[in-house]
C-alpha cells in the first residue's frame, strides 16, 4: 500500500493511508501488524472510502525509525496481495505531506523548533533558574492544551507585569505616528474587551473570545517557535498559535523569540481585522499539503507581511507587521526613510532572505489587505498540488477538491451568495420605491 513519510529529528513520523475490504476482522489484522513491529500509533482515523463504496480507508500516524518502517512496508505488502493506489499523490507519485483536515487535528501540530523550555546559552534567561522553571511551566500548559478547551489563565508575577508595562509604554508612544489605521482602530477595543492596560497582561482566553467575534480567529497556546508548516496550517483554520510567557526582565526591549508582548501587542490588533484575517487564512490554506519548497516560500511571504509588512495609507508608509509593532527600534528604522522598501509581490518576496537577529535588508509594501490577499491567491495557484482545498467555516474543516463531486459543492455556494445579494437588492429597491 502507499505510504508517505514526514521527517522528524531522530525519528520518522509516518502517515500511512490504506484501505480495507469491508470484512470482519480486517482492521484488527492490519493493526496487529503495527503492534508486532512495536510501532507507536499517535493517531488513527477511519472513514468510508470515497473511491470504492464498499471499502474503508484507515489513516494511521505513527512514530518510528527507518528500520521499523522498512519492516512494516514488507509486512503490509505481504498482508495485502493486491495493493491499490489511493490517497493523495502528485503526478510523480510522490506522497503529499499529511495535513490537518479539521480544526481539532491541530492537536497533532505541535512540533516546536526551538526554545520551548530549553533555552540556548545566549538567551537572556539562560542563567536564571527561576525564569527557566517558569518557562517549563508555560511549556507544559501549551503541550497539554487540546482543541476546545479554555486556555488556562495565568497569574503573572509583579516582575512579569513590570516588563509588560515597560514594553507597553514605549510602544504606545510610537503607535500613533507609525501603526496602520486598522491597528489603531482596534487598540481601544482591546482595552475595552480584553483588559489591555499598562499594568495588566491580557489573558489569551479573553483575547481568543474577542477575536472569534470579530474575525473568526481563535488562539492556541504554544511553547515556542513552531515549524513553519505547523504554524501556517493553523492559519488555514483561522487559528493563531500564541506564546503565553514573557521575555526575560533583564532586557525588556529585546527578545530572541516571540513572547506575549509580541503576540498581544504586535499580532492581535490586526487579527481582529476581517480583511487581514482573510489574508492570513489564504496563506494557511495554500500551505496545506504543499511541498517543503512551497512551504518555505509561503513562510517567507508570511514573514515579510504579517511579521514585517508595511502599507501605504494616505500617502504615508505605516507598519502592520507584528515584528515591527512589537519592537520600537525596528519600527522606527523601517519608517525612517532610510530602509529599503519594495512593493509586495509574492513571486519576488518569497525568495528574500529573512533576517532574525538584525533589522531586515528590505521591507515590502502593500496597498490594502484585500490587494495582498488577491496577490497571495494568485501565487497559491502556482503551487504544485494535485488538488485544491476549500475551507468550510460551518464545520471548521477543509474539503479536498480532487474530483468532480467535491468541486461541484463549492460552486453552489457562490450561486447562493449571489442569490442572497440579489434578493437583498430587490427588497431594498422595493422598500425605496414604497418610501
Ligand atoms: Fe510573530
Amino acid at each position: 500500500e502507499r505510504k508517505h513519510f514526514k521527517r522528524k529529528k531522530s525519528h520518522i513520523g509516518a502517515t500511512i493511508l490504506f484501505s480495507l475490504k469491508n470484512e470482519v476482522g480486517g482492521l484488527v489484522k492490519a493493526l496487529g501488524t503495527f503492534q508486532e513491529k512495536h510501532l507507536n500509533l499517535v493517531h488513527i482515523e477511519s472513514r468510508k472510502s470515497k473511491r470504492r463504496n464498499s471499502d474503508f480507508e484507515i489513516l494511521v500516524h505513527c512514530d518510528s525509525d527507518h528500520h521499523q518502517l522498512r519492516e512494516l512496508t514488507r509486512l503490509l505488502a505481504h498482508l495485502w496481495k493486491h495493493p491499490r493506489p489511493f490517497g493523495i499523490f502528485d503526478e510523480g507519485l510522490r506522497a503529499i505531506p499529511w495535513f490537518p483536515k479539521k480544526i481539532s487535528d491541530l492537536d497533532l501540530c505541535k512540533q516546536v523548533l526551538m526554545y520551548g523550555s530549553d533555552l540556548d546559552a545566549d538567551h537572556p534567561g539562560f542563567k536564571d533558574s527561576i525564569y527557566r522553571k517558569r518557562r517549563s511551566y508555560f511549556a507544559d500548559l501549551a503541550r497539554s492544551y487540546k482543541h476546545g478547551e479554555q486556555i488556562p489563565r495565568v497569574d503573572y508575577t509583579p516582575e512579569e507585569v513590570q516588563t509588560w508595562s515597560r514594553v507597553f509604554r514605549e510602544l504606545h508612544q510610537l503607535y500613533p505616528g507609525h501603526a496602520c489605521k486598522e491597528f489603531l482602530d482596534n487598540l481601544p477595543l482591546l482595552a475595552q474587551h480584553c483588559n489591555y492596560k499598562e499594568d495588566n497582561i491580557p489573558q489569551l482566553e479573553d483575547v481568543s473570545r474577542f477575536l472569534k467575534g470579530r474575525s473568526g480567529f481563535s488562539i492556541r497556546p504554544v511553547s515556542g517557535y513552531l515549524t513553519p508548516r505547523d504554524f501556517l496550517a493553523g492559519l488555514a483554520f483561522r487559528v493563531f498559535h500564541c506564546t503565553q510567557y514573557i521575555r526575560h526582565s533583564s532586557d525588556p526591549y529585546y527578545t530572541p523569540e516571540p513572547d506575549v508582548c509580541h503576540e498581544l501587542l504586535g499580532h492581535v490588533p490586526l487579527l481582529a481585522e476581517p480583511s487581514f484575517a482573510q489574508f492570513s487564512q489564504e496563506m494557511g490554506l495554500a500551505s496545506l499539503g504543499a511541498d517543503d519548497d512551497a512551504v518555505r516560500k509561503l513562510a517567507t511571504c508570511y514573514f515579510f507581511t504579517v511579521e514585517f509588512g508595511l502599507c501605504e495609507q494616505d500617502g504615508r508608509l505605516r507598519a502592520y507587521g507584528a515584528g515591527l509593532l512589537s519592537s520600537a527600534g525596528e519600527l522606527k528604522h523601517a519608517l525612517s526613510g532610510e530602509a529599503r522598501v519594495r512593493p509586495f509581490d509574492p513571486r519576488l518576496t518569497c525568495d528574500e532572505e529573512c533576517v532574525i537577529t538584525a533589522f531586515q535588508n528590505v521591507y515590502f509594501v502593500t496597498q490594502t489587505f484585500d490587494d495582498a490577499k488577491n496577490k497571495m491567491r494568485e501565487f497559491a495557484k502556482r503551487i504544485g498540488r494535485p488538488f485544491s482545498v476549500r475551507y468550510d467555516a460551518s464545520t471548521q474543516s477543509v474539503d479536498v477538491l480532487q474530483d468532480g463531486g467535491g468541486i461541484r459543492t463549492p460552486v453552489q455556494d457562490p450561486r447562493r451568495q449571489v442569490d442572497e445579494v440579489d434578493d437583498a437588492l430587490n427588497r431594498l429597491a422595493r422598500h425605496s420605491a414604497a418610501v
